[in-house]
């Protein structure tokens, strides 16, 4: 197999290049294609590079998946049969800012690779879609089978992607499976996302901005889990199904805030309730029975996998210190500021 992961730079795409790279004994190909946004970073390919000697085939591409050229080279040149597609513009305060890069990347990004999938015959497309695609759930958990409600920028983008897919399944046969996982944690994930942003703020004595009353819910799946899952569903999943992916490990944001400051023997004092993200949803949950009864579970329990996770930012500070600087301390001043002050001055 000569797999194209793109996206293979950010946090869930280089976990699943690094996977694949360990498994490659066999004689398959790994290459990523990323355009090195804010979000990508090669540090977190770094064990693979500094190790090439020693692994198996890898090779990385820096640019877009919207360029069609660049796409159907790199397809050609690596003789790619699968393409498994992580590439996002993924968080979703940023969709609410500016939706501009979501549309391009989450939907006319995936057109170009359906195109290019469809004139080179690809032999699988796995199209990562989402949770947030559904919308928001107050009791009970969406299947598969369930209308797409998407209800921000963000997630309206990857329906758009996800649809799309499913068409080029429909219409021109290009064997696509799409997965929609729940929310990812896990190391190397960017600083923005609420797991990793309260770690850092945490370890520096910082507040922690958490929205509203933080009793949105949550599904957490740790991101080695989802990444076997992805593996799994590349082997034994059925072209053009949708596969939701979730670990039923649902829970408050305040509850997993605690957790967090728990392990690092912070006081709960740091949480700094602040205004709440416009339309946020108040909670998401996934049935995935499907991909169980095919005979994928997650290993990883929810306390651990976090416990673990705090022990990596501890670990590694020099990977997260370099990014919250620069362009991260804008968008945080941007985000966060105002709503801490008309917070308090209410
Ligand atoms: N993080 C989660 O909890 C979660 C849950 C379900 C699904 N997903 C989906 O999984 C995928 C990966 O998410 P993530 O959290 O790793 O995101 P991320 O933001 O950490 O990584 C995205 C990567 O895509 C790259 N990229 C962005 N635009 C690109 C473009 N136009 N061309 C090439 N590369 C580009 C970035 O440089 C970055 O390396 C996304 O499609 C996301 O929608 C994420």
């Amino acid at each position: 197999m000569s797999i194209l992961v793109t996206g293979g730079a950010g946090f869930i795409g280089s976990h699943f290049a690094r996977m694949l790279v360990n498994q490659s004994a066999s004689g398959g190909q790994t290459v990523v294609l990323d355009k090195l946004t804010y979000a990508g970073n090669m540090e977190n390919l770094r064990e693979i590079t500094d190790d090439l000697h020693k692994s198996g085939y890898f090779k990385f591409y820096k640019g877009d998946i919207c360029n069609r050229e660049l796409v159907e080279h790199v397809v050609k040149e690596d003789a790619v049969d699968t393409i498994v597609n992580f590439a996002a513009d993924s968080h979703v305060d940023r969709s609410i800012m500016d939706a501009g890069a979501f549309i391009d990347t989450d939907m006319k990004g995936v057109y170009v690779l359906l195109e290019v999938a469809r004139n080179q015959g690809a032999k699988k497309f796995i199209q990562i879609s989402t949770d947030e695609v559904y919308g928001a759930i107050p009791e009970g958990s969406f299947k598969e089978t369930d209308p797409i409600n998407p209800r921000n920028p963000y997630a309206a983008s990857k329906a758009g992607g996800d649809r799309l897919a499913y068409s080029y399944w429909v219409t021109y046969g290009v064997p696509v499976i799409i997965t929609r996982a729940c929310n990812n944690y896990g190391t190397n994930q960017y600083p923005e996302k609420l797991v990793p942003l309260f770690i850092t703020n945490a370890i520096e004595n910082k507040k922690l901005p958490l929205y509203g009353d933080g009793m949105q819910v949550r599904d957490w799946l740790h991101v080695k889990d989802h990444c076997e899952a992805i593996d799994f569903l590349i082997r034994h999943g059925k072209n053009g199904e949708v596969y939701n992916i979730s670990a039923n490990n649902e829970h408050t944001n305040i509850e997993t805030t605690h957790l967090i400051l728990d392990e690092l023997k912070k006081p709960h004092s740091l949480i700094e309730h602040v205004l709440d993200r416009e339309g946020h949803d108040r909670r998401y949950s996934l049935d995935s029975t499907k991909i169980r009864q095919l005979g994928w579970q997650p290993k990883i329990k929810y306390e651990e996998g976090i416990r673990s996770t705090v022990r990596w930012y501890l670990k590694n500070e020099d990977w997260w210190r370099k990014i919250k600087s620069g362009e991260f301390l804008e968008y945080y001043k941007r985000q966060y500021e105002h709503r801490m002050v008309s917070k308090s001055a209410k």
